[in-house]
């Protein structure tokens, strides 16, 4: 009897040390984050591009790309606090009728009370080339009338995964009666 209680502690002691290393990889499987080769995602060299193209705003017409969701707030005199949402036509040159390269997907919203400077938040949707279907995302600081305004890519996908750099916009023409603004985009970003 009493040898086969301490048979049995034995194979006890033995399945709980057999068993302990095993606990401890389950565990870490468990784990939600973990380093990784840049091989793994395919992630070869880096690149830097330079984009250059022309964003349209066109607020009236029968197809306006560009429409105030939200008013400004009739409190402060400068507009603050309009949004404007936006699915501008990107053209490969200054008119509007050159080839379409991409679309600027999301909304500007005056965040200044002392100028015009806008919260700018858009996705540049690529629809030509190489890059179609890849995307840009711009967030930034655009005060409208400054000759150069930057603002940062923080970020793109597809064939502009892990994207980052700056744009510069420069007001290339601005139409009074319709309202049209045209802008010069350029923009340099880091990607794989
Ligand atoms: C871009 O991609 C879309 C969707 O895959 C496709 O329908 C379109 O023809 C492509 N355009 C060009 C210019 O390759």
């Amino acid at each position: 009897m009493a040898s086969t209680i301490s048979a049995f502690n034995i194979s006890t002691i033995a399945i709980l040390i057999f068993f302990m290393p095993i606990h401890v990889t389950c565990k870490q499987k468990h784990e939600f984050v973990k380093e990784i080769n840049k091989e793994a995602l395919e992630l070869r060299e880096e690149k830097l591009s330079h984009f250059r193209f022309f964003w349209h705003d066109i607020g009236t017409g029968i197809h306006p790309t560009s429409v105030t969701v939200v008013k400004p707030l009739p409190k402060f005199r400068n507009g603050f606090g309009f949004v404007n949402m936006i699915d501008n036509p990107v053209t490969i040159e200054s008119e509007l009728s050159s080839k379409l390269v991409a679309r600027a997907q999301g909304f500007y919203a005056s965040a200044s009370q002392a100028e015009l400077a806008l919260l700018m938040i858009m996705n540049f949707v690529f629809v030509e080339g190489k890059y179609n279907g890849s995307t840009i995302t711009l967030l930034g600081r655009n005060p409208v009338f400054h000759k150069v305004r930057e603002m940062p890519v923080i970020g793109g996908s597809g064939l502009l995964r892990f994207a980052r750099g700056y744009a510069q916009a420069r007001t290339h023409s601005f139409n009074l009666k319709t309202g049209e603004a045209t802008v010069e985009y350029n923009i340099y970003v880091t990607h794989y």
